[in-house]
């Protein structure tokens, strides 16, 4: 394919080499003279392991050019990858004037050219950018979106010191597009790499590595705030991290990755608290580690929000304890929420399998009677009475006999805390607690 790439960086560069590499003609654009003369003497723009050679090599082999002439680039080829640099705002949001400019310079070159052409946009942005991109080009160039041209979201997942060998060796390849086509144009620049290539909306491809790299720093400082507490315990905090990252059930696994309500329960609250407080007593800062019940508060807080804008009519828990197949209550946080909107003077009942009152013993009958100490009398024995006498049913626990139930419920509320499942999304009554 004839490919024109903007921005001739450290992105642009491994994307023109690697792509010459493996078969396509690619033509670098860039508002630096430098760099272009670079390319178009077989010159990397960059330092990086194994580029010089490969742009050397694609140049000789004339698979590859550089101008600063937008519009020659975009009349000579079917595919603009846009690698301009997305640098911070003063205020931390992404400035992405280079982004506009780059897409003010494709529509007047697509003024001119009757062939569709596809824009696919390999800088990091953040969700809508497309859209805005979008309106720009049919706004400057009179053509229309998905009839002369398309947008798609393809972003670099690659890291500095190992761009290259990061390229032939994605994690995956990811598109988002609401254009079938283009997306699938796109798909075949990387049909020759071994990874998984992942077509998606627009607007999940755009969030996609703001998460990763949010989640990449969380891990190193969480893996840091651990490395400090151990070292204050004269404990190896390498071997300890090595044998965390052995747990593949519950560590390193998607495990715990459903955005969905508050965790509960009788350990992960106490022993997070307990680690804090470890920390704490050593003078260790570790604000990541102690932040993470104010996040789950913050959890509680929201679903109490949600359920409470409903508060004058009959409220249904499906679900008390802090997740399915236990009865245990301590720490759950529907018990949290169930307090408060009593304290609120909301009308509630409650329907749990695993729940029988007079069997709770020892700490967790202590819990719920120091929280709702007349549990007993919301408490009903059958889940279709408990949505059958309720306007507000809220989904607390992933018990799959709630499913048919729900499906039945004709135009009564639905507010899901845990996902119960995705047949349910079709009902417009229905909310996710986030999603
Ligand atoms: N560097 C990385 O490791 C990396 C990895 C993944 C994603 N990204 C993302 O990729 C994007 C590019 O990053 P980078 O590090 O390659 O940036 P960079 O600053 O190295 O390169 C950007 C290039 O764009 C050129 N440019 C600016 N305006 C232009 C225009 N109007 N027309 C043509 N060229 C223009 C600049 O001259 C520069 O050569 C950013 O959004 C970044 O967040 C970077």
């Amino acid at each position: 394919m004839n490919i024109s790439i903007f921005g001739l960086g450290y992105v642009g560069c491994v994307s023109l080499g690697c792509l010459a590499k493996n078969g396509h003609y690619v033509v670098g654009v860039d508002v630096s003279q430098t760099k272009v003369n670079q390319i178009n003497s077989g010159k990397a723009t960059i330092i990086e392991k194994d580029i010089a050679q490969i742009i050397s090599e694609q140049k000789q082999a004339a698979n590859i050019e550089a101008t600063t002439n937008a519009k020659e680039a975009v009349l000579k080829t079917e595919i603009s990858i846009i690698c301009v640099g997305t640098p911070s705002s003063d205020k931390g949001h992404l400035n992405l004037e280079f982004i506009f400019k780059v897409a003010e310079d494709i529509a007047l070159a697509l003024k001119e050219k009757d062939d569709f052409h596809v824009i696919a946009i390999r800088s990091t942005i953040f969700p809508g950018t497309c859209d805005k991109v979008a309106q720009l080009i049919e706004k400057e160039s009179g053509k229309k979106r998905n009839i002369n041209f398309a947008i798609v979201d393809n972003p670099e997942f690659l890291r500095e010191g190992t761009a290259v060998n990061d390229y032939f060796n994605p994690p995956l390849t990811l598109i988002g597009s609401d254009n079938k086509s283009a997306a699938n144009k796109v798909a075949e620049l990387y049909k020759k790499l071994p990874s998984e290539i992942i077509i998606t909306d627009l607007q999940v491809a755009e969030i996609m590595k703001y998460v990763n790299n949010s989640y990449h720093a969380l891990k190193i400082s969480f893996g840091n705030e651990i490395g400090n507490i151990c070292s204050e315990l004269g404990i190896d905090s390498h071997k300890v991290m090595e044998i965390f990252c052995k747990d593949k059930q519950l560590n390193i696994s998607p495990y715990y990755f459903k955005p969905g309500f508050a965790y509960g329960g009788s350990c992960l609250p106490k022993d997070l608290k307990g680690l804090q407080t470890l920390a704490h007593d050593m003078y260790v800062e570790v604000p990541v580690i102690s932040s993470i019940d104010k996040t789950n508060e913050i959890q509680i807080q929201r679903a109490i929000k949600m359920i409470h804008q409903y508060g004058n009519k009959k409220l249904g828990f499906l679900g008390l304890s802090f997740k399915e197949g236990t009865d245990d209550l301590r720490n759950s946080p529907a018990v949290s929420i169930i307090e408060a909107l009593i304290g609120k003077g909301c009308s509630i009942c409650i329907y749990d399998k695993n729940i029988n009152i007079s069997l709770l013993t020892g700490t967790n009958k202590e819990y719920i009677d120091s929280k709702i100490p007349h549990l007993s009398s919301l408490m009903l024995d059958d889940a279709k009475k408990a949505i059958d006498t309720s306007d507000v049913i809220i989904i607390n626990t992933r018990e799959k006999e709630f499913i048919p139930l729900l499906k039945n419920c004709g135009d009564k509320i639905i507010i899901d805390m845990v996902r119960l499942d995705d047949s349910l999304l079709e009902n417009s009554n229905y909310t996710g607690i986030n999603w």
